[in-house]
C-alpha cells in the first residue's frame, strides 16, 4: 500500500493535489467510498488541523469536516478565538472507511489500520510542503499516531505543545513547525455520556493552540 506513485511530480499547488488524489488507488479504500477527501483552506494558514478520515457526510459532500464533528469543531474553534476558515483542515487517511452491518443502509465508520494510515501519508507530506503551517494539530488517537507512531496515547498527550517528530520527510516541513498540539477528535463529544466536560477539554486544549499563535 504507498499513494507515492500518485503523487504529482514537481510543486503542485493544492487543485493539482486534489486532482491526482482525487485518482488515488495507493490502498483498498478507495474502492468503496464515494470519493477522495482532500484537505482544504487556506495554503498559507498558520495552523494545520489533522483529522483521521472523512465520516459518512465529509465521503458524500467530497470536503473535510462538514459532518457533526466538524460541527463541533468549528464551535471549539471560534471559543478560543480561531477563525476555522483561517485554517488548513485535512485528514490522514483520505478515504472513508467502512462497515455495513447486516448489509443494511447504515455506513459504519471504521478505524484505518497502520497500512492505510501509511499508504496515505505521502498526501500528508504534501499538504505540509505545501502550507508550511506554525502549528499543527493532531485531532483524536489516529491523528496522533500518525504523526507520533503507535506509542501515542491522546490522554497522556493532550494539551501540550510537543515537539515535531521527524516524519522521514528530510525535515522539510519541520522548518516551519514550531510544534504540535493533540487534543481529542471532536466527534468524542458527541459519543460522550458527559458532553460539556468532554467539550471543554477540547477547548482548553485548543487554548494552547491559540496561546502560541497569539
Ligand atoms: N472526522 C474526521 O476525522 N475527519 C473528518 O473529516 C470528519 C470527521
Amino acid at each position: 500500500y504507498d499513494a507515492t506513485p500518485f503523487l504529482p511530480g514537481g510543486r503542485a499547488g493544492l487543485p493539482g493535489l486534489r486532482k491526482a488524489a482525487a485518482q488515488c488507488r495507493g490502498c483498498p479504500l478507495h474502492e468503496d467510498a464515494t470519493q477522495t477527501v482532500f484537505g482544504e483552506g487556506d495554503t498559507s494558514a498558520r495552523l494545520l488541523l489533522l483529522g483521521e478520515q472523512p465520516g459518512d457526510q465529509e465521503d458524500r459532500q467530497g470536503r473535510p469536516f462538514v459532518g457533526p464533528a466538524g460541527r463541533v469543531l468549528a464551535r471549539a474553534l471560534g471559543d478560543v478565538g480561531i477563525d476555522p476558515e483561517a485554517a488548513y483542515v485535512t485528514n490522514a487517511v483520505k478515504h472513508f472507511k467502512f462497515t455495513t452491518p447486516e448489509g443494511g443502509k447504515r455506513r459504519i465508520h471504521k478505524s484505518p489500520n497502520l497500512r492505510e494510515m501509511t499508504a496515505c501519508r505521502p498526501w500528508f507530506l504534501a499538504e505540509l510542503r505545501l502550507v508550511s503551517p506554525e502549528v499543527v494539530v493532531a485531532l483524536g488517537a489516529t491523528a496522533g499516531k500518525a504523526l507520533l507512531g503507535s506509542s501515542f496515547r491522546v490522554t497522556e498527550q493532550r494539551g501540550a505543545l510537543l515537539p515535531w517528530p521527524d516524519l522521514g520527510d528530510g525535515g522539510e516541513a519541520a522548518e516551519s513547525v514550531r510544534g504540535l498540539v493533540a487534543t481529542i477528535h471532536p466527534s468524542a463529544v458527541l459519543r460522550a455520556d458527559d458532553r460539556d466536560a468532554v467539550y471543554d477539554g477540547l477547548v482548553s486544549d485548543l487554548r494552547v493552540v491559540a496561546d502560541v499563535l497569539s
